[in-house]
């Protein structure tokens, strides 16, 4: 047991998917693995392990925003062992060209601001993807013909941003879509020499104002995880 995670030693699997909402993480365990057993609910936040293709998986809930995801990732890789930690969430387009529903397989990580940044100091890190689960990953949806971009994206502190000028400097600058979480699962990944992916869903659009309709989440969000399960064991 950890101050945030209920597992007994063991019950945390090598690769971790990592879905911001934790009763994401309890219907995705339910829907893609083989005995899936619940390992951890300590404030709510579900931690499923089971089993992919005979391979061991946990599915474990990160929460919202760099923090939340941070203290998650550093118990499961620290205390656990993780040494694959996928995430799976959901993100918001920054160019015309990236469409709602589509996947973006975030090969790097801008940011203000993370928690690593007190580490860091005058460093400006280049947080980045493990380029084997990111080349598994852009293969496994090219085989299955989902409409999926690899590029840098955006790691915000905030949902309801208020700085629409740093939004138009992402796009200019291509950046593909927002989220709250990659960059710090990154840093973490550099530092404990462990690999990381995040691969988004595209549900709302930052320039059309398109967003996914909620009956339509679950199905998007099912393609996602089957990348993810077979990036990380391909
Ligand atoms: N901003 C930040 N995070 C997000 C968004 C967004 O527009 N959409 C999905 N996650």
């Amino acid at each position: 047991m950890t101050v945030h995670i209920g597992a007994e030693p063991g019950q945390i699997a090598e690769t971790v998917l990592l879905p911001g909402d934790p009763l994401r993480a309890e219907w995705a365990a339910k829907t893609f693995l083989d005995e899936a057993t619940c390992v951890n609910r300590v404030r709510g936040m579900l931690g499923y392990t089971g089993t992919y293709k005979g391979n061991r998986v946990t599915i474990h809930g990160s929460g919202m925003g760099m923090p939340s995801l941070s203290i998650y990732a550093n118990e499961l890789i620290r205390d656990y062992g993780a040494k694959t930690l996928i995430r799976i969430g959901s993100c918001g387009a920054m160019q015309e060209r990236v469409n709602i529903r589509d996947v973006i397989l975030a090969m790097t990580a801008s940011s203000l601001s993370t928690p690593s940044r007190g580490i860091f100091k005058e460093l400006n890190f280049a947080p980045c993807a493990d380029y084997g689960l990111l080349k598994n990953a852009a293969d496994v949806a090219q085989n299955r013909g989902i409409s999926c971009h690899v590029g840098g994206i955006y790691s915000s502190d905030v949902f309801y941003d208020e700085r629409p000028d740093l939004n138009e400097q992402m796009t200019r600058h291509g950046i593909l879509g927002v989220e709250m979480e990659a960059a710090e699962l990154y840093n973490l990944a550099a530092r404990y020499g462990v690999r990381a992916l995040a691969v988004l869903t595209v549900s709302d659009h930052l320039l059309t104002h398109e967003a996914l309709p909620s009956e339509e989440r679950e199905r998007s969000f099912g393609d996602m995880v089957e990348i993810a399960l077979e990036a990380a064991f391909a």
